[in-house]
């Protein structure tokens, strides 16, 4: 049995409501770490770090199940609602600490978000995470239609273009793991816009002859 049958008859078995608590219990096991100081000299911006991180691959991640199936043959697209809603939840605790812990005042938050043009194209991404958040409901792809609540939801490539754009711009000196977030971003974009067409199965080793077919 190919190497991404046997992963998905595991995936089959594992409830998408796991991909929610684990998602919630790491926040709550990292808020924990900064409150209890062991997150190193500055806990508000590490937690700020670690939470801005894991939404931004949450959000990657979001974005790669599709041609990840087509591609690989690895199936996550039960998990997708579930890992764009954690997404939503881990970037607004990552706004939440920023606006509460880091910059305290709403005076101050404002003139953050005019004056910093990284928080502010962050704003931007975490703003259009909002009704993406707020549809991932059967009721919302009910009451908005297929086609409309489909056409909505391609907004997460402009999330994702944004929120690495504001990773690029506010690390200091050359880092390189920003630009491996854009490379990824762009082919997965690049690819959808030219509607490439991978040949199903592309990286998908070919079953032995004779072998049990998926
Ligand atoms: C989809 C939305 C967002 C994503 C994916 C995101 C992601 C990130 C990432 C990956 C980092 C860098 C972590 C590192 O240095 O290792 C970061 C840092 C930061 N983000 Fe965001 N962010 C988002 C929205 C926002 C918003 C809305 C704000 C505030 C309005 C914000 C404020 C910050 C700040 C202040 C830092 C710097 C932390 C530091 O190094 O001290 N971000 N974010």
């Amino acid at each position: 049995m190919i190497l991404s049958q046997t992963i998905n008859s595991g995936l089959r078995k594992i409830p998408t409501w796991t991909i929610y608590i684990v998602g919630g219990a790491w926040v709550v096991w990292m808020f924990y770490l900064a409150a209890t100081n062991q997150m190193g000299p500055e806990p508000i911006n590490a937690l700020e770090r670690e939470y801005g991180e894991l939404g931004l691959k949450l959000i990657v991640l979001g974005l790669a199940v599709t041609p990840l199936r087509r591609w690989t043959g690895l199936n996550l697209m039960k998990f997708r609602r579930a890992i764009g809603v954690t997404a939503f939840f881990v970037v607004l605790a990552h706004f939440l600490v920023w606006a509460l812990l880091d910059v305290g005042t709403f005076g101050r938050m404002w003139t953050e978000i005019v004056k910093r043009p990284y928080v502010t194209v962050g704003m931007a991404s975490f703003i259009m995470l909002i009704p993406l958040a707020v549809t991932s409901n059967n009721l919302s792809i009910r009451k908005l239609g297929g086609a409309t609540w489909r056409k909505l939801h391609k907004l997460t490539y402009p999330i994702a273009l944004c929120a690495v754009v504001h990773y690029l711009w506010l690390v200091k000196g050359f880092q390189i793991e920003p630009f491996v977030y854009l490379g990824i971003v762009i082919l997965l974009l690049a690819l959808r816009q030219s509607g490439f067409k991978w040949p199903t199965g592309t990286f998908k080793p070919r079953a032995i002859k004779g072998a049990a077919s998926e």
